[in-house]
């Protein structure tokens, strides 16, 4: 049984996928064992009590630095002892020491085609912003491993999501979520937590 700490800042629709796929039984094998939320008063929290989860604030507002907030930060998931972290719309860079000793047992969802509309400056609705602005046709979701680039870990999956005519940042990323996001998310972690992929130089396999 996987131990599932996710990560949030916001809404939370992917934790709520999450949950839900758990208890549908489109996640097998896991379960979400405590959130962590950098904001407070999100609805993300309230999803969480909702399930019954444990859950924390851990904001880096309330620390001196970032090397005070890393050090909580580390302390807590060594408390909490997960066999894999989701980052599910986590807007803030976690501690280069965690990645390493999470060493491919870190996951995140980003709101389009990874290598494309990534990186520094392209979180949330940004994404949106600039696919909108740059008239691609074709967007999406991706899940990937962390490591230590910025979106550049071995990419788990990727579903692609059409862009309309008349799109709105706002309207392109509920599509994006509905129609990749709470789909390609719950499926990694299933596909982990069922030991169907594997990471071989820096790429992912799937097991036959
Ligand atoms: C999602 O678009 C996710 O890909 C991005 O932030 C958003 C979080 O949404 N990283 P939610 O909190 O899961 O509703």
């Amino acid at each position: 049984m996987l131990k599932l700490l996710v990560c949030v800042s916001g809404c939370g629709t992917n934790l709520q996928a999450i949950i839900d796929s758990i208890a549908d039984k489109k996640i097998t094998n896991a379960g979400v064992a405590y959130v962590i939320s950098n904001n407070y008063g999100v609805k993300s929290l309230e999803r969480a009590e909702n399930a019954g989860i444990p859950a924390c604030v851990l904001s880096p507002k309330d620390y001196p630095d970032r090397a005070a907030f890393n050090k909580a930060f580390l302390e807590k998931v060594k408390e909490i002892n997960p066999d894999l972290v989701v980052l599910a719309g986590f807007l803030v860079r976690i501690p280069e020491e965690f990645v390493k000793e999470y060493s491919n047992r870190i996951v995140n969802i980003h709101p389009s085609l990874i290598p494309s509309f990534c990186g520094v400056g392209y979180y949330g609705l940004k994404v949106h912003e600039k696919v909108l602005e740059r008239g691609v046709k074709i967007t999406g979701a991706t899940v990937h491993f962390v490591n230590e680039g910025m979106d550049e870990g071995p990419i788990i999956d990727q579903k692609a999501v059409e862009v309309l005519e008349g799109d709105t940042p706002e309207v392109l990323q509920r599509r994006v979520m509905e129609q990749a996001e709470w789909v390609i998310l719950p499926k990694a972690i299933d596909d982990i937590a069922n030991e169907r992929i594997r990471v071989v130089d820096g790429k992912v396999r799937r097991n036959i």
